[in-house]
C-alpha cells in the first residue's frame, strides 16, 4: 500500500519510514525540512518538500495513497511557551489543512502522533488512555486541539482515525545509522550522550526536590523503533476495519533522571559530569504510560523495552555521528 507520511524526514517519521520501506509499503513523504533531515530517507522513497499548509502539495502528495501518518509538528514543549502563535499555526492549522485535504482526496485513514503531553500532570500513574486531558503547556494544548479536529473530521467524513501518544522517545537504530538529530536538544537521552561525547560541558539535572525515590523527575523512555511498529499495527488494525482508536505508547516502567546518567555513563564508559539545577517550569514528577490497551487491541510489544538497550542503540548512533547528518 502506499503510504504517505508528514514529517517522514525528522527523528520518529523516518523510522516509520525506514521499516513501512523494509515491510513492503511505498512511501510519499511531505516534510518542509525544518528539523528533517534528507539523509534519513531510504533510497527510493519519493520526499515533497512542502508544510502542510500547503494545500496543493497535500493534493499532490496524496495521490495513490491510502493512508497517511501525521508525524509534522513542532515538538519542543519549551519553545511552546514563548512562541505558542508556532505552535497553533504549525500543529493546529497545518493538521486542518490535511484533513480537508485528505477528505478532498478521498483519502480515509489516518495514524496521528500524539503525546503524553496531553495529560498534563496527571492525578496517577501509570497512566491509562482515560485520564483526565489537561495539557499544561501550548504544545500539549495544540496535540490535544489537533485530536479533537481529528475526532470531529472522523465523525462528519467517515474518516477513521488511531491517535498514538507517545511517552518519551528515545534511542536510535539498532544499526546505529539513524538516529535523532535535532537542532535543539532538550531530550535527556541525547543530553547525556552529548554530554559524553564532551559536545557538553555538564549534563544538567533539573530539579533534585521532586518527592520520588531520589529526588529527580521519573519518564517512560520508549525505543523510536518500538515506537515505528506501532504505526505499522495501527496501519493494519485501519485497514482490517478499525474505526478509531486512542492508544498509549511507553514501557509501563519509569526511570529517575538519575538512574538515566547512570546507566548512560555506564554504556558509554564515560564518567561525564552532571550539576544539580532547579525545577523548569511545568514538568510533572511523574510521566509512566499504561499500554495495555495498545497491547490487547493492536498486539504491540516493545521489543527494545530495556533502558541499557535503548542507550546503547543511542550511543552506537551518536558515537558514529557526533555531527548527526551533518547541519
Ligand atoms: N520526540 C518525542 O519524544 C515525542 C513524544 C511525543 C510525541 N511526539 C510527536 O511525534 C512527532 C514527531 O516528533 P519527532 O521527535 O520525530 O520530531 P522531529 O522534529 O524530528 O520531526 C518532525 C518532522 O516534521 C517536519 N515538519 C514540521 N512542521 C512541518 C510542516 N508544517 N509541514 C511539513 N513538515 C513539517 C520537520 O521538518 C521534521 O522532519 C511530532 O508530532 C511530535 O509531536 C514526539
Amino acid at each position: 500500500m502506499r503510504v504517505m507520511v508528514t514529517g517522514g524526514a525528522g527523528y520518529i517519521g523516518s523510522q516509520t519510514v525506514r521499516q513501512l520501506v523494509a515491510a513492503g509499503h511505498e512511501v510519499t513523504v511531505l516534510d518542509d525540512m525544518s528539523t528533517g533531515h534528507r539523509g534519513a530517507l531510504p533510497p527510493g522513497v519519493e520526499l515533497v518538500e512542502a508544510r502542510v499548509h500547503d494545500a496543493a502539495a497535500c493534493a499532490a502528495a496524496l495521490a495513490g495513497c491510502e493512508a497517511v501518518l501525521h508525524f509534522a509538528a513542532s515538538i519542543e514543549a519549551g519553545e511552546s511557551v514563548t512562541e505558542p502563535d508556532r505552535f497553533w499555526l504549525n500543529n493546529v492549522v497545518g493538521t486542518l489543512t490535511l484533513l480537508r485535504a485528505m477528505v478532498d482526496a478521498g483519502v480515509d485513514k489516518l495514524v496521528f502522533s500524539s503525546t503524553a503531553a496531553v495529560y498534563g500532570d496527571p492525578p496517577a500513574n501509570p497512566i491509562p488512555e482515560e485520564s483526565p486531558l489537561a495539557p499544561t503547556n501550548p504544545y500539549g494544548q495544540t496535540k490535544l486541539a489537533a485530536e479533537m479536529a481529528i475526532r470531529d473530521h472522523a465523525h462528519a467524513y467517515g474518516l477513521s482515525a488511531i491517535f498514538l501518544r507517545y511517552f518519551n522517545a528515545a534511542g536510535a537504530d539498532p544499526s546505529g545509522e539513524h538516529g535523532p538529530d535535532h537542532h535543539h536538544k532538550t531530550h535527556l537521552i541525547t543530553l547525556c550522550m552529548e554530554a559524553a561525547l564532551g559536545r557538553l560541558p555538564e549534563l544538567r539535572i533539573f530539579g533534585t526536590d521532586y518527592p520520588t525515590r531520589d529526588g529527580t523527575c521519573i519518564r517512560d523512555y520508549i525505543h523510536v523503533a518500538d515506537l515505528a511498529d506501532a504505526h505499522l499495527l495501527a496501519l493494519a488494525a485501519l485497514c482490517d476495519g478499525k474505526g478509531f482508536g486512542v492508544y498509549n505508547l511507553g514501557n509501563g516502567e519509569g526511570h529517575t533522571v538519575r538512574e538515566v546518567v547512570d546507566h548512560a555513563r555506564a554504556v558509554t564508559g564515560v564518567d561525564f559530569p552532571a550539576a544539580e539545577a532547579g525545577r523548569r517550569e511545568g514538568d510533572p514528577e511523574i510521566l509512566i504510560a499504561s499500554s495495555y490497551v495498545a497491547m490487547r487491541e493492536l498486539g504491540w510489544q516493545p521489543r527494545r523495552a530495556e533502558i541499557d538497550t535503548i542507550l546503547a542503540d543511542a550511543w552506537r548512533w551518536h558515537s558514529a555521528h557526533p555531527q548527526g547528518y551533518g547541519w
